[in-house]
């Protein structure tokens, strides 16, 4: 049986298939897909200004469209502050459908590049100064995201940290308290 996403308690592994939310659009040069997805639709008005409704782009589970650089092209896609916003369909997004779809890597390595441009977003810095202390909520599988409550069970820790793949919140994995950004 295929286990669905949202009913995992450990982390993903590569090679496994789940069931996983995708949201069907098309994506030059890429085609019409059912992309994989991951937390809600929201908009990200608030500290880091972008209007447009969208949906995060799940890097666990994009496909290899056979790249050399596939894992590195797909993570920074996912992570990428303005290129992370899938925007498939700009009106009236639809609801995710959930469709198999093997795992190719258990999270999105979040390159010191990556995260020294993150570090320096004021709206980034905003969001993070915001969060920092915050308590998250446990699910009875693992921590919840207490930006948009995205459950967080089926995400790796690293040194004792998730980090949320959407806007980079980082919790602390015993406690699941909010840590502060790094340099603040
Ligand atoms: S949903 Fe925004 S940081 Fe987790």
């Amino acid at each position: 049986m295929t286990a669905r996403l949202d009913q995992l308690t450990a982390p993903v592994e590569v090679g496994v298939f789940y069931l996983v939310p995708t949201v069907r659009g098309e994506w030059k040069p890429y085609g019409v897909r059912d992309w994989p997805v991951i937390g809600p639709r929201h908009n990200d008005r608030h500290c880091l200004n972008f209007d447009p409704t969208h949906y995060h782009l799940d890097a666990r589970f994009m496909p290899s469209f056979g790249r050399s650089d596939d894992d590195w092209f797909w993570c920074q896609v996912a992570v990428a502050p303005l290129q992370v916003n899938i925007r498939l369909n700009a009106d009236g997004l639809p609801d995710p459908i959930w469709k198999r779809r093997k795992c190719r890597r258990t999270e999105n390595p979040y390159t010191p590049q990556l995260m020294e441009q993150v570090s320096r977003n004021k709206g980034f810095q905003c969001l993070h100064d915001e969060y920092a202390g915050r308590q998250a909520k446990h699910d009875g599988r693992g921590w919840v995201c207490p930006h948009r409550a995205v459950p967080l069970a089926d995400h790796v820790a690293r040194e004792g940290v998730i980090q949320c793949p959407l806007h980079l919140l980082r919790i602390d994995a015993h406690t699941g308290k909010v840590l502060p950004r790094e340099g603040a």
